[in-house]
């Protein structure tokens, strides 16, 4: 079969989601509004089962993480504590000809010749007698090289008729030979306006007065507000550093150019994790020295000697586990350490979990690169430190082992690790803005509190999208091949192969046929048998193969056909057996009624 190209591929996969429910465009009655998605009957199920699964994975089977659920809008301080005010931004320009917006950022350089315009002149005095519009703007059109100038003349003289030049002569038209610009609209070869920033926060008002005393803002992340939460939960969850915070829930950013279907969205949910660790120091005062990873993969159980980098290493083998419990193949995944340069100021290691999605570009060798599911930062002691300096509240926990370890350790390694220490302490003072002369006795007195037990602990943030995963299923599932009709003739299907786990239903009950009561009956015993316990569709309209489509298009892994071998019409050792037909293998089995639930349970735990 002819792999579908990618472009066609996501044409087919959007529209799958939509003729079955998966995904709406939002008041799509209204013409949509971009950057916003509803999720219909099947969508708004994968997305409460991804969730589900994350949750009871991240916090309901561990002993180390607990649970949050904050509200969305929370004081303003808050983000300006987390820079989110002033530097949460992307730089945006905008096409001079079309007014078409883009991320300054994310415009492929192109190559090729720009002829320059200083201006145009109106001829209508002379073709029509009226008075002449001239103007002096200047202005550049990029095409490619060796095409004749008239294309970008065609263009140019649009734009300056937008500028009300009724009959455009253009003026001191240049050729110049540009490498690598990111300047013009690639899809036009407009000039485009100079990058400005453009905050991605949406702004709101608190109460009925809408002046700048009220302004608040919806939260850009979940993460925050665990954060600002975090003495909270200490004090009331019996949780000793290391341990974990998570949260799932909505974020908003008001993106300057939603893309690539849900992918980059306004609105989306967020699920955070942030697992506060001790600083390398402490690790070393209390275990002697500091675990640091021996090679690639899992390392295994937490241990306590454990630094940040153990940490971090491990909670990206988690995750990496995670897509893979639900179905994402380790080959569709794409583990992409950023490079010193990409990383934020106080980061000192992020990893992004990358899914090959079909528009994902392609890299040298033709492989697609991969977009963001999911980030993994090691975030030291930023964001607790930020919020106590920003909220005046003490974010600095008592770690009583350290306190009994402390004199135990050697005289000359204790000044070495109060050093390094004190010297981290110091820098991220300075870089905050505090003076040198307030800064420098500060970090003393910090590290001396470490000496006795206190510290800000450090974070290491895996933050994933749940609408992009639920994105990146449907993607990897999505698959055409051929099936059997009524009469075994082979034809085209379209199957949605999604992990049982996060499949929307789980099983569909069919009965043979909808005119006979006792087969309705049953079908409808074995539906009320299963319901409680898992998602089940009845379905028994129709032919049962294309009862079976529907489901595959739908992704649910199972159906169960009650026919008459069911009421025994076969023999006593049929009765009570149904048909079990696997989604993906096509392959039907005979399985008794009272091992369906086992059977299915199993599958989706
Ligand atoms: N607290 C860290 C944080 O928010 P991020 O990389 O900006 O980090 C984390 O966002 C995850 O949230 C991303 O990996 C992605 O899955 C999801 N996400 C971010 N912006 C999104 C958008 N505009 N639309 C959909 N999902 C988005």
């Amino acid at each position: 079969m002819v792999e579908p190209k990618a472009t066609d591929l996501m044409e087919r996969i959007v529209s799958l989601c939509k003729r079955k429910g998966f995904i709406f465009q939002s008041s799509e009655i209204y013409g949509g509004i971009n950057g916003f998605w509803d999720y219909g009957p099947l969508g708004a199920e994968l997305k409460r089962n991804i969730k589900d699964y994350w949750w009871r994975a991240m916090t309901r089977w561990r002993q180390d993480v607990v649970g949050l659920e904050a509200s969305i809008i929370m004081h303003p301080k808050v983000w300006h504590a987390s820079g989110h005010t002033t530097t949460f931004a992307d730089p945006m320009v905008d096409c001079l000809l079309t007014k078409k917006r883009f991320r300054a950022d994310q415009i492929e350089p192109q190559s090729g010749t720009a002829y320059h315009y200083s201006g145009a002149q109106d001829a209508s005095e002379t073709v029509e007698g009226g008075p002449a519009r001239n103007c002096a703007e200047p202005y550049s059109v990029l095409i490619e090289t060796g095409k004749h100038p008239g294309y970008a003349q065609e263009i140019a003289r649009k734009f300056y008729k937008e500028r009300g030049v009724r009959w455009p002569t253009l003026l001191g038209e240049r050729g110049e030979e540009l490498q690598n610009t990111t300047r013009y609209n690639p899809d036009n070869g407009s000039l485009l306006t100079e990058p400005r920033l453009f905050n991605l926060m949406f702004k709101t008002h608190v109460g009925p007065v809408e002046d700048q005393e009220n302004v608040a803002y919806l939260r850009p992340e979940t993460a925050q507000a665990i954060f600002a939460q975090f003495k909270n939960v200490l004090d009331v969850a019996r949780q000793k550093v290391p341990f974990g915070i998570c949260q799932i829930g909505k974020a908003f950013r008001n993106e300057i150019n939603p893309r690539n279907f849900t992918f980059r969205s306004r609105e989306f949910e967020q699920m955070e994790l942030e697992f506060f660790i001790r600083p390398d120091e402490a690790v070393e005062a209390v275990c002697g020295s500091v675990a640091r990873p021996q090679g690639p993969g899992h390392p295994g159980r937490p241990q306590a000697n454990w630094g940040w980098q153990m940490w971090h290493q491990y909670w990206v083998e988690e995750r990496i586990g995670f897509y893979e419990n639900i179905g994402l193949p380790r080959a569709s995944l794409v583990e992409y350490w950023q490079k010193p340069e990409e990383l934020a100021h106080y980061a000192r290691a992020t990893v992004d979990i990358l899914y090959k999605f079909p528009f994902s570009k392609r890299d040298a060798a033709g492989e697609p690169a991969g977009e963001e599911l999911e980030g993994i930062a090691a975030r030291g002691d930023f964001d607790l430190s930020q919020h106590q300096r920003f909220s005046g509240k003490s974010m600095v926990v008592f770690d009583e082992e350290l306190k009994a370890a402390w004199p135990k350790v050697e005289k000359e390694r204790q000044e070495q690790l109060l050093n390094s220490y004190g010297q981290a302490r110091l820098k991220y003072l300075t870089k905050s803005g505090e003076p040198e002369e307030k800064a420098v006795p500060q970090a003393r007195e910090e590290a001396d509190r470490l000496a006795q037990g206190y510290f800000v602990p450090h974070v290491i943030e895996p933050s994933a999208g749940v609408d992009r995963l639920a994105l990146a299923l449907i993607c990897n599932a999505y698959a055409e091949d051929q099936a059997p009709d009524e009469k075994g003739k082979m034809e085209s299907r379209i199957v949605l192969r999604l992990h049982p786990r996060v499949a929307p239903v789980k099983v569909a009950i069919f009965p043979l046929l909808k005119n006979r009561p006792e087969l309705v009956g049953k079908a409808v015993e074995i539906r009320d048998l299963l319901r409680p316990h898992l998602a089940v569709f009845y379905d028994e309209t129709g032919a049962i193969g294309r009862r079976y489509r529907r489901q595959d298009e739908a992704g649910t892994p199972f159906g169960v056909t009650v026919d008459f071998d069911t009421l025994g019409e076969k023999g006593p050792e049929f009765k009570d057996t149904v048909t079990l037909r696997a989604r993906d293998t096509m392959q039907q089995t005979r399985m008794k009624i009272n091992d369906l639930l086992p059977f299915l349970s199993e599958k989706i735990q």
